[in-house]
């Protein structure tokens, strides 16, 4: 309880239109708390439908401390789990993906169906009830191809944001994509700082030399590039090519297709497409970017040749795992139709960069010296509206925990 108020009182501090408080920036009590308040409660974009292909598939990830298991059951249909051994917790399935007939558990040999019954336990008694043992279910939702997690019991609803952006995404195929490549990266800050310089671009022109050359660096909240008519004119030809715009959005989530830089089809380093076969060929693929975001930790961009993931879990109070996935059609040969290095330069060189950033706004924001300061609303709305959010949802996390 004494964690509570001592959050309350930060967040009861803190100056709206300011960045947070110190101690939500570096507090390893914050870090547990953001844990449970916002991680655990929240829909977490957990990746693809066809990185489990087919019956027997599944794929392991790690939310914050937390090992979570996703697989296809026999029938198709996908589950979520905790991927903890209903026999003495072991972890069952190490992170990463594969296909099996059954999950083993590597301890005692407990083996479960892909649809989280019990179906093997040896050495255990007459009165040992299997049903009893099924492995612990996670709230799974789909669309158009991507996967939702919620470790909460309740989970927020989940169909405004898919009635809304399904249409948008559909387009892209996603049905008919394959990983062209992932990766992880450390960063050396909290989890918080790595979202919030993913939700600006005010550090863009400076910090993103290569991105700016196809990223409308200057754009405001909704992206609009506020370059005489382009947005107008964007947006005319892209309905008549019958693929919806947005902006849609919800408390937790928010998309958008905007125009690229004059020019740019892609966000490659030249604005040029990286991939011959197309994702979405609609208007041979000059479709501009759909980039969606969803809080507390992911964004996506999906231009016509290929999609990228954006995905940050907290991994201590100043450190955040970031997952990058480079999607593109499935048809798509590697060394013909594209060339891995080209596909991710942009994105892969921009999280380098964009940890660098991160890592030096971590140690600035521990100096003793350190007073929350104004953002700008022009350059950094999208980055308010996070953190408005979350402070909003940390809130109403201890207002249910009871008077603190
Ligand atoms: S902990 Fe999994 S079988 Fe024992
Ligand atoms: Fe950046």
């Amino acid at each position: 309880m004494g964690r509570l108020r001592s959050i309350e009182a930060m967040l009861k501090a803190r100056k709206p239109g300011h960045s947070l408080p110190q101690g939500l920036y570096n507090d390893p009590q914050t870090y547990e708390f953001d844990l449970r308040a916002i991680f655990a409660r929240s829909w977490l974009m957990a990746g693809f439908e066809i990185e489990l292909p087919k019956p027997g598939s599944y794929m392991a990830l790690t939310v914050g401390p937390w090992p979570v298991l996703l697989t296809r059951d026999r029938s198709g249909r996908l589950h979520a789990f905790h991927n903890t051994c209903r026999h003495r917790g072991a972890q069952i399935c190490p992170d990463g993906k594969g296909a099996a007939a059954r999950l083993v558990c590597p301890y005692h040999r407990w083996a479960y169906e892909l649809s989280g019954e019990l179906a093997h336990a040896s050495r255990m008694p007459a009165d040992f009830d299997p049903a009893r043992r099924s492995l612990g279910p996670i709230h799974i939702e789909t669309l158009a191809g991507t996967i939702y997690i919620c470790l909460a019991d309740d989970p927020p609803d989940f169909a405004p944001f898919r009635e809304a952006f399904a249409p948008l995404l559909a387009p892209h195929d996603l049905a008919n994509a394959k990983v062209a490549f992932e990766c992880t990266l450390v960063e050396k800050g909290n989890w918080k700082l790595v979202i919030e310089n993913a939700r600006e671009c005010y550090h863009c022109p400076t910090g993103h030399p290569e991105l700016s050359v196809a990223f409308p660096t200057g754009a405001s909240a909704h992206f609009d590039p506020d370059e005489e008519g382009r947005t107008e004119a964007f947006n005319t030809r892209i309905a008549a090519l019958g693929l919806e715009i947005g902006p849609v959005e919800g408390a937790w989530w928010q998309a958008i297709r905007f125009p690229l830089n004059e020019g740019c089809v892609s966000m490659t380093p030249d604005g040029k497409p990286s991939v011959a076969k197309l994702m979405c060929p609609t208007g041979d693929g000059d479709i501009g970017s759909l980039r969606w975001a969803v809080e507390p930790n992911s964004f996506c961009h999906a231009t016509g040749d290929f999609l990228f993931m954006f995905s940050a879990m907290p991994t201590a109070p100043q450190e955040t795992v970031v997952t990058a996935k480079w999607l593109v059609h499935k048809d798509a040969v590697e060394g013909r139709d594209y060339d891995v290095e080209r596909l991710i330069a942009l994105w892969n060189g921009t999280n380098f960069q964009d940890r660098d950033l991160v890592e030096n706004n971590q140690k600035g924001v521990n100096s003793p010296g350190y007073r929350p300061g104004p953002y700008s609303p022009d350059a950094e709305s999208l980055l308010m509206r996070f953190v408005d959010w979350y402070c909003v949802r940390a809130q109403a996390f201890i207002d249910e925990a009871g008077p603190v």
